[in-house]
Order: C-alpha cells, then sequence, then structure tokens
C-alpha cells in the first residue's frame, strides 16, 4: 500500500507523514497495525466532534436510504440543505441570514470574494500579510506568503496587503476597496489573535468606505474558541463570514453567509452569479446539521474554554516560549523549528498526533476534536512533556 501511495497518489510534499489508516474512533485513529494514536489535529480542526460521532454518522445513513445526489445547486428544495442553512441563521447575529452551501472552504472563499465584487460594483481586495484562505487561485491571491504564490502567479489582479492588527494600515481601505478579507484568528500564521477591537475598528473603516468585511472562519468557526463563531469573541459582525472544516463533522464542505440583499444579487443581472453541482449536497448537508444541532446543543462550547486552561496549565517547559490561540485552536511556539520537528515526529511515534503550521515553522499545532476528555487532554500533553524531557537529556 506505501509503495503504491507514493506512486499513484499525487504529492505535495516531499515527506508525507504516511500512516496507513485502519479505522479511527472518537479521539483515537488507528494504524494497520492497530497501533492507537490520540488525535490533537482533528484532520486540521475539521473533525469538531471526532471521529465518527454516532449523531453525525445516523444523519448520513438515515440521508444515504432517501436520496444523494439529485440537481445542480439551488434548484430543488432538498429537505436537509434547508434545515441546515435555517438553523445557521437562528444561530447568527443580524443580519446574517442566507447561506450559499460549497465543497470546501476555498470555494466558499470564492463565492465571498465574487459577492463582495458584484454587490459594490468595485473590484479591490484587501488581505492581510501572513493569510491563509485556500488554494484556489482566487484565494491564493489574498494569501498573504510569496514564497508559496509566486509560481504560480499571474493571479487577481488588484489585491493590496495590509498588516493584520495594525491599525495605521486601515487608511488604505478606501472607496475602491469592494473587501476586506481576514481571517479572525490567523491561523498559518501562528494562530494569531486579533488586539484592542481591532476587527471592530475594521469593519467601521469598511462601513466609512463602503466597502464590505469577509471574515474567515473556516478554522475558527464551528465551536472551537467557545463560541459558534470567533468573530462572536471580538465585537464585531462581519457582512459576509465564511466557513467550512468543523463544519462538516468530518466531511467536506464550505458555506459563506451573508445578508439577503447582499446575497441576492446573485441571482440577477447576470442571473447564477455562483454555481456549484455538488455545493449544498443532501448527505453533506445532513451531516453539518447533525455536527450544529450537537455543538449548539450540549456544552461543548463552554468545556472548550476550560479545556484550553488545562492545556497551558500542561504545558509548560522552558522550550515552549507561548502557547498562541483561544479555546481549541492552540499553538506551541517554541524556541526553533528543530525543535517543533522533533516534538510533532516523536510524539507521533509515543502515538500522539500532532501537527505544523502552514507559515510558522517554530509552531505545533493542538487543535483537537470538541470531544476530547480531560483524561484524554492530560494523557496527549503527558506524552509531549516526556518528549520534551527527553530533548533535554
Ligand atoms: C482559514 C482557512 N481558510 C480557508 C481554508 C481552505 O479550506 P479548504 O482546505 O477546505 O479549501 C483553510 C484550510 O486550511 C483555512 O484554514
Amino acid at each position: 500500500m506505501k509503495n503504491d501511495f507514493f506512486t499513484y497518489q499525487a504529492q505535495t510534499t516531499p515527506h508525507p507523514l504516511a500512516m496507513e489508516i485502519s479505522h479511527a474512533d472518537g479521539s483515537y485513529i488507528y494504524d494497520t497495525n492497530q497501533k492507537a494514536y490520540l488525535d490533537f489535529v482533528a484532520g486540521v480542526s475539521a473533525c469538531s466532534l471526532g471521529h465518527k460521532h454516532p449523531r453525525v454518522v445516523n444523519a448520513i445513513k438515515v440521508q444515504l436510504d432517501q436520496y444523494l445526489h439529485v440537481m445542480v445547486y439551488g434548484e430543488y428544495i432538498q429537505k436537509s440543505a434547508v434545515e441546515l442553512t435555517k438553523l445557521l441563521a437562528a444561530h447568527l447575529p443580524n443580519p446574517l441570514e442566507k447561506t450559499y452551501l460549497t465543497n470546501s472552504g476555498t470555494e466558499a472563499i470564492e463565492g465571498a470574494m465574487k459577492l463582495a465584487k458584484r454587490y459594490t460594483g468595485r473590484s479591490e481586495l484587501i488581505a492581510a500579510k501572513h493569510a491563509y484562505h485556500g488554494n484556489t487561485q482566487g484565494a491564493m491571491s489574498v494569501m498573504g506568503f510569496e514564497e508559496r504564490k509566486s509560481a504560480f502567479r499571474p493571479l487577481l489582479p488588484d489585491v493590496r496587503f495590509i498588516e493584520f492588527n495594525k491599525e495605521a494600515d486601515l487608511e488604505k481601505i478606501t472607496t475602491k476597496t469592494a473587501g476586506v478579507i481576514l481571517e479572525t484568528i490567523q491561523g498559518g500564521a501562528g494562530f494569531i489573535e486579533p488586539k484592542n477591537n481591532y476587527l471592530a475598528n475594521v469593519k467601521k473603516r469598511c462601513e466609512e468606505v463602503g466597502a464590505l468585511l469577509i471574515l474567515d472562519e473556516i478554522q475558527p468557526g464551528f465551536g472551537r474558541t467557545g463560541t459558534l463563531f470567533g468573530f462572536q469573541n471580538y465585537n464585531v459582525v462581519p457582512d459576509i463570514v465564511v466557513m467550512g472544516k468543523g463544519m462538516g463533522g468530518g466531511m467536506p464542505v464550505g458555506a459563506f453567509t451573508a445578508s439577503a440583499e447582499l446575497m441576492d444579487s446573485l441571482h440577477d443581472h447576470p442571473k447564477l452569479g455562483h454555481i456549484t453541482t455538488f455545493g449544498g449536497h443532501p448527505v453533506i448537508a445532513a451531516a453539518c446539521l447533525a455536527t450544529l444541532e450537537e455543538i449548539t446543543e450540549s456544552d461543548l462550547m463552554a468545556q472548550t474554554l476550560e479545556k484550553e486552561k488545562l492545556f497551558r496549565e500542561l504545558l509548560q517547559h522552558k522550550y515552549i516560549e507561548e502557547i498562541r490561540g483561544k479555546g481549541l485552536m492552540l499553538s506551541l511556539i517554541v524556541k526553533n523549528s528543530d525543535i517543533a520537528n522533533q516534538i510533532i515526529l516523536e510524539s507521533q511515534e509515543e502515538g500522539l498526533i500532532l501537527f505544523w503550521l502552514l507559515f510558522e515553522p517554530k509552531a505545533v499545532r493542538i487543535t483537537p476534536p470538541l470531544t476530547i476528555s480531560e483524561e484524554e487532554i492530560r494523557k496527549g500533553c503527558d506524552i509531549i512533556m516526556k518528549v520534551l524531557r527527553k530533548m533535554e537529556d
């Protein structure tokens, strides 16, 4: 299987971890030698309810017995998609009401950027340095990391960059700007939180010049930071919110939500302002609905903040310079990238899954399922501390 993996499946790094998966359940993934790995990564923040959550699996099975794909996006009334978008509206602040469902995060970002251009009639997009919004060419155009994008130029014209958390840069947002796109908490950059009312000030500036604020909640959204969406921690309501990852409870999805007034600009002059064949797929929507119900009906979101405290209490070592992030979106910032690599690789040997962040080589990602237990947190942190102590010798 390993040979075939390297021969036939396209690789995008020279060194994939290449663990061969047998099955996964709760907070554990099992390899084909039946070794159990405690999962502190959750498929990079995607498996919000752990692996094979019964409520999600059951919703998928029920939908499988009814119908699979029947029609392109938006033509037929399909119950799971309608109920999902309605429940999202119930949990989002006004005026965020109408949701467009896509197959992935990057596709939702494309839709959100198009919506900003379509609604304002302007073309300029402003994004943040070190931002990550996905890997299709539009999303890559607003990625703030030249090293990974220069080989793919030319990308979208009319994109400008500001520094996240730098108020002085807000004057670059002008009457030419269609939209400002920011991650609520910068992920790839190292889990950097907005400071001093920054996002509210960005929104104020957008309002002054008639630009739209797009917040990318693909990673922090769906309960990971103690509220359903990260922006609810920071005194701001975006014009467009983009979601994905944890929304699907382990299934592939993306979505963007805006007011009816904004969103309705996609259905006329020209009509079909955004098209997808599979977006809103009934099986995926059923999984998302079950995930959203579980997150909002349980006390998982409140527990997230208690679990953050436990991580911060247990992970103290001279090699850990800082723990960044919020809730269960945490990153250890260690002295250098060698230490980060060693922690990740040796923890895997010890049965704990950790991972890197895209643009910050000194970071170790900790984004476990929201369902992780206190006992599992203690067990995983013991492994990290053991690895760190071994490195001191
Ligand atoms: C903040 C953010 N935006 C967008 C994306 C892209 O989502 P997807 O990989 O589902 O296209 C990601 C994925 O890592 C992300 O973390």
